[in-house]
């Protein structure tokens, strides 16, 4: 390889000195044309190099491209976060107690720009059918907007699209703070009535080891990914008339039910008629979770822990 080189550089020497006059002008012209020609084409290759690798991130991870936002705004969403949010998707965003997901791997919130994909989850709620539903949170449309942008500076700082931020290991310690006597006592009050240390739970800690993971399952009743166990409904009409089934929808003019053979059938209500009676079988779960403090979930998790 090298000696092609010099073989040619040689040539071209040679045929430099042989040269004289006007050719020799051309000549020199000649190679400082190719010089430019060759400097040009290599500044445009390293240029659409850097150019295309802005794109590729760019699709990965568009919230850390942009200019960072206004301080002022991030912080009045965080004050807002914490009191709105915070108890169902985390104090890191990664999911909460609650049972709210993990924000930072939500494609919706990824490709948010100005609120416009959150604020309508915030003020409509947002429900997948058999797998979870957020309740329509009574923010104004520019509170929310703080939180958004709150939301989109916490990932612009995560490391990678859904990676733990770097805090995190200290919030996952913070979840074995609880005392397992008390929450002995706790539970046998307030759960024995369904649940059993050596029934149904035994060994719950061996098949969940994470604790946060536990906590997160005993606070919802279900296990991520499992489906809810349904709402039944029954329907008694004035007549006696009574039907009954799954629930499907509940407002106060109607009541939509799916019967035994899957069909729908819906009722138009009119105050407390027709009787309408709703049997949920994780109701007693969501009626805790407006009575817990958080010692009381500390304490708890504390003492599953020890169901291995
Ligand atoms: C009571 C618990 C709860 C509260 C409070 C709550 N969320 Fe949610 N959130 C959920 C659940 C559960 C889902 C998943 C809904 C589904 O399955 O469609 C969700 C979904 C979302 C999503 C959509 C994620 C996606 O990828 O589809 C966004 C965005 C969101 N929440 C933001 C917020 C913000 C911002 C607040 C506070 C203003 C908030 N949530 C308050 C429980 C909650
Ligand atoms: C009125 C009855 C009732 C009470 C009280 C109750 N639960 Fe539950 N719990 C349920 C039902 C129903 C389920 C859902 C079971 C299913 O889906 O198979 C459930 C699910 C769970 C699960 C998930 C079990 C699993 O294997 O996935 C845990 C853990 C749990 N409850 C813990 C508790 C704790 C702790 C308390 C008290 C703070 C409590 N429950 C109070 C009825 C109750």
């Amino acid at each position: 390889m090298t000696d092609k080189i010099i073989q040619s550089l040689r040539f071209v020497a040679a045929a430099h000195s042989n040269l004289i006059g006007d050719s020799r002008f051309y000549f020199q012209l000649a190679l400082v044309i190719l010089l430019v020609f060759q400097f040009v084409l290599t500044v445009r290759v390293a240029i659409a190099r850097q150019v295309s690798q802005q794109d590729r991130s760019q699709e990965t991870y568009r919230q850390q491209q942009r200019p960072p936002e206004d301080p002022a705004l991030i912080a009045r969403g965080q004050g807002l976060y914490g009191i709105h949010c915070r108890g169902c998707h985390g104090v890191d965003l990664r999911g909460g107690d609650l049972g709210g997901p993990n924000l930072l791997r939500s494609q919706l919130v990824l490709r948010d720009e100005q609120g416009e994909s959150i604020w309508p989850v915030i003020r409509d709620g947002q429900t997948t059918a058999g797998v979870s539903s957020m309740p329509a949170q009574s923010l104004a449309q520019d509170d929310a907007e703080a939180v958004a942008a709150f939301i989109r500076s916490v990932l612009a700082k995560a490391e990678r699209q859904g990676a733990p931020p770097s805090a995190d290991r200290t919030v996952e310690l913070d979840i074995l703070v609880g005392d397992p006597g008390t929450g002995k006592v706790y539970f046998l009050d307030n759960c024995s009535s369904c649940h059993s240390a050596t029934g149904d739970l035994a060994g719950i800690a061996t098949e969940i080891s994470d604790a946060k993971t536990l906590q997160n399952t005993w606070v919802r009743g279900r296990r991520r990914g499992t489906l809810r166990p349904s709402v039944t409904v029954s329907v008694t009409q004035p007549s006696g008339v009574r039907v009954g089934g799954q629930l499907e929808r509940l407002d106060d003019f109607f009541v939509l039910l799916s019967d035994s053979n899957g069909r729908l059938r819906s009722f138009r209500r009119d105050g407390d008629v027709p009787t309408v009676e709703i049997s949920d079988p994780l109701g007693r779960h969501t009626e805790l979770l407006s009575i817990y403090t958080d010692k009381n979930i500390h304490d708890v998790t504390a003492y599953l822990v020890t169901l291995k």
